[in-house]
């Protein structure tokens, strides 16, 4: 296991010891590669997956596996399976609602008026008002789209592939990205990191944006322009923006971002699900391998995801 540190990995041991007594969970720098079956990793040092002679499968620590697939030594005809537990959508779509009322009802200026103890009274769109774009409609981007939805946001989305989600108008493909981008007021990006999603928010995309439009990005740091964000912050091309994700993290603590005062940053947790979840499922989908069974979400090397 590499996820967390050694620390990190305490908890991970208590957890499987619970659940799944029989395995034999060592952490990462106290194992010797030819007695590694699975693998639990979040950023591995290069190399090291691919010195492991018996790996039959690799989990990624989180649900996004760049980190992982940076190695030039990545070990591809291994499979890696992505940590989606059940609960890691849910907590996807609980964090992008709260993002999305929080830009609306203007989360961020009223923490500012209470930080100077100011009574200022002003007045917001409603929610059926702001058009909701979400690029990426993976497993999370579909249920962050039902939960936005029910909170009576119209939503659409930009996708790769074309999806059919209830009432959500599909844009698919780079083709469709300059007419997605104009319908839309808010824009969520939980898109995978690949070469072809690096850098995408940027001046060019931003622009494409209706002046005054909203961004969180709970994604991939790696996506975002930060100084460019923060230029469509202060031009008022963007009104507010949520991010979760940085390129590096964590945020250096000088960085001007931190204290933008129409900028809400939150520490990469969008959808950080507990360690006794993610070891519950990593368990589940190990007893399923050993009876044959694959779990769905092997990552593609083609896609990039
Ligand atoms: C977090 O960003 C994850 O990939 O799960």
């Amino acid at each position: 296991m590499k996820s967390g540190g050694r620390a990190g990995f305490e908890e991970w041991a208590e957890h499987f010891a619970e659940i799944a007594p029989a395995l034999n969970v060592k952490f990462w720098d106290d194992v010797s590669p030819d007695e590694v079956d699975f693998a639990v990793v979040w950023d591995p040092e290069p190399g090291r997956l691919a010195a492991m002679p018996r790996l039959r499968c690799i989990f990624g620590a989180g649900a996004g596996v760049d980190l992982i697939v940076r190695d030039p030594d990545f070990p591809a005809h291994i499979p890696l399976i992505r940590m989606t537990p059940p609960g890691a959508a849910q907590r996807m779509g609980d964090y992008v609602c709260w993002a999305a009322l929080h830009l609306l009802r203007a989360g961020r200026r009223m923490a500012l008026s209470q930080s100077r103890a100011a009574w200022e009274e002003f007045s917001c769109a409603s929610a059926p008002d702001i058009s909701v774009g979400i690029m990426g409609l993976g497993v999370m981007g579909a249920r962050t789209a039902a939960m936005l939805q029910g909170l009576g946001f119209p939503v659409h989305g930009w996708s790769r592939g074309a999806k059919q989600l209830p009432g959500v108008t599909d844009y698919v493909g780079d083709a469709a990205l300059d007419d997605f981008l104009a319908a839309t007021q808010l824009l969520v990006c939980l898109l995978p990191d690949t070469p072809a999603t690096r850098g995408i928010i940027a001046t060019p995309l931003l622009d494409k944006l209706p002046r005054g439009a909203m961004l969180i990005n709970a994604g991939r740091g790696a996506q975002q322009n930060l100084p460019d964000v923060l230029a469509a912050l202060d031009s008022g091309q963007l009104a507010g923006a949520v991010l979760d994700v940085f390129d590096p993290e964590p945020l250096a603590a000088a960085n001007p971002a931190w204290g933008h005062e129409k900028l809400t940053i939150t520490p990469h947790v969008a959808s950080l699900p507990p360690r006794r979840e993610r070891a519950a499922w990593v368990a589940q989908c190990i007893a399923g391998i050993e009876a044959g069974r694959w779990p769905e979400k092997i990552f593609n090397p083609e896609l990039g995801y």
